[in-house]
């Protein structure tokens, strides 16, 4: 049995508005499950593991819900595309070399590698639309302890002839070899990847939602992030009403789905996203680099959609979650401004509530310290970041989110397991 008790300074979301804060607390985990948090030790817990951690922050860990694994090694290169561009001269030509299964071992080793020691205890990847090198990535993460999904792309027109599945029967095939190849794995998962509108024909989208339905599999993919691509959606999908609506006319969205992106959403869009149960994807470092825009991710959290967040490497940078925080905060201040003052900008509780409990919804109970959840955590030394005042703990949080780094976290846990 993995019965513990990790004793510090515990913080973690109420709800999107407030922070549970517990100073000198009591986290304990009993067999992987959270049993709660005290002030005063239960006794029924006195023989359990005591892992002191002093003065530490101990938080939930985060989820990366949006992150390509083969654009990792090209991260911070293209910076001065926009989107469309930016697929063809940077991420294609770079995720053809993953036909090779060696080439994709040395690639997501150092993807991997930065994911374990980082913040992110659960993410939604994208591997590339080769099924062997997808299974690759999927050994490696399950190596690593953390707990993810991940996704063969599928991509059969619009995209360069060394990048293009041969047929949407092709494309469906290896779909399903990838889904039974990845049966073989406990913590990771198989989520299908239809890489967005423009780069799937109606037979494979219609075809995924079939092997949805059949394996009761989730599914993640891109929606309205940049003008262009919407303009040739709605080129390819002329039947549709909106970018979002071809995807529910295909039998895509429901509360298994994740969208990446909704930057530029219609009234209807956000009426699917929310009636249906769709999780938002909130890549702000992406958006800005690749020159997208500034999606509404105030007015989504407080309209009921659900929404997480994701570094989007390598539109994003960095596969770090506190700079997804920052900038998702940032970034809402600026479209307060400038755009829509109905919806305050994002608070720090809304950051953290968004990097915890809003894209570890889509695990299931993960994101939370309260009783029942799995039990993801990072006990944080923020001592190195160097100050004269005594702050509080919620100013404590602040600062790490802000000036920390992967060097402030000294342990992590996913679901109870330690993974350093
Ligand atoms: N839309 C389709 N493919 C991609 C991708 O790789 N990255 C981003 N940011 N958007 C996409
Ligand atoms: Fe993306």
């Amino acid at each position: 049995m993995n019965n513990f008790v990790l004793h510090g300074n515990i913080i973690y979301s109420k709800n999107a508005d407030e922070l549970n804060i517990i100073e000198n607390g009591y986290a304990v985990c009993q067999d992987g499950i959270s049993a709660g948090i005290y002030s005063v030790l239960p006794g029924e817990y006195a023989e359990y593991e005591m892992i002191d951690c002093g003065n530490k922050l101990i938080i939930p860990g985060f989820t990366d819900l949006h992150v390509h694994a083969p654009q990792y090694a090209f991260r911070s290169v293209g910076m001065d595309c926009e989107l469309l561009e930016w697929l063809e001269l940077h991420a294609f030509p770079e995720e053809s070399k993953f036909f090779d299964v060696n080439y994709a071992k040395k690639s997501y080793s150092m993807f991997v590698d930065d994911m374990k020691t980082g913040f992110t205890t659960r993410a939604c990847i994208f591997g590339t639309m080769h099924t062997d090198a997808s299974i690759v990535l999927m050994d490696l993460l399950e190596k690593s302890g953390l707990k993810t999904m991940v996704g063969k792309v599928n991509m059969n027109r619009n995209s360069p002839e060394y990048l293009c599945e041969k047929s949407a029967e092709e494309s469906l095939k290896e779909t399903e070899r990838f889904v039974h190849l990845a049966a073989q794995f406990k913590n990771t998962k198989p989520i299908l990847t239809p890489r967005f509108i423009p780069s799937c024909t109606d037979e494979v989208m219609y075809g995924l939602a079939e092997i949805m339905n059949k394996y009761d599999l989730p599914v993640q993919s891109h929606l309205s992030e940049n003008p262009s691509e919407i303009a040739w959606v709605k080129e390819l999908c002329p039947w549709s009403s909106s970018y979002g609506n071809a995807y529910d006319t295909y039998g895509l969205m429901n509360s298994k789905t994740i969208m990446a992106h909704c930057v530029h959403m219609t009234e209807e869009e956000m009426d699917i996203m929310k009636n249906k149960g769709v999780f938002a994807a909130h890549c702000p470092e992406s958006n800005i680099n690749i020159a997208s825009g500034i999606s509404p991710a105030s007015r989504m959290l407080h309209e009921g959609i659900k929404i997480g967040l994701g570094s989007d490497v390598s539109g994003g940078t960095t596969l770090s979650i506190p700079r997804a925080m920052i900038l998702a905060a940032q970034c809402s201040k600026i479209y307060w401004r400038y755009i829509d003052q109905k919806y305050k900008p994002l608070t720090l509780e809304n950051i953290f509530y968004m990097a915890t409990i809003g894209g570890g919804e889509f695990f299931g109970k993960v994101g939370s310290f309260d009783e029942g959840y799995e039990f993801d955590a990072l006990v944080l030394d923020d001592s190195t970041i160097k100050t004269t005042i005594d702050f509080k703990l919620r100013d404590r949080l602040e600062r790490t989110i802000y000036l920390g780094n992967k060097h402030n976290i000294i342990a992590k846990y996913v679901a109870g397991n330690k993974i350093f």
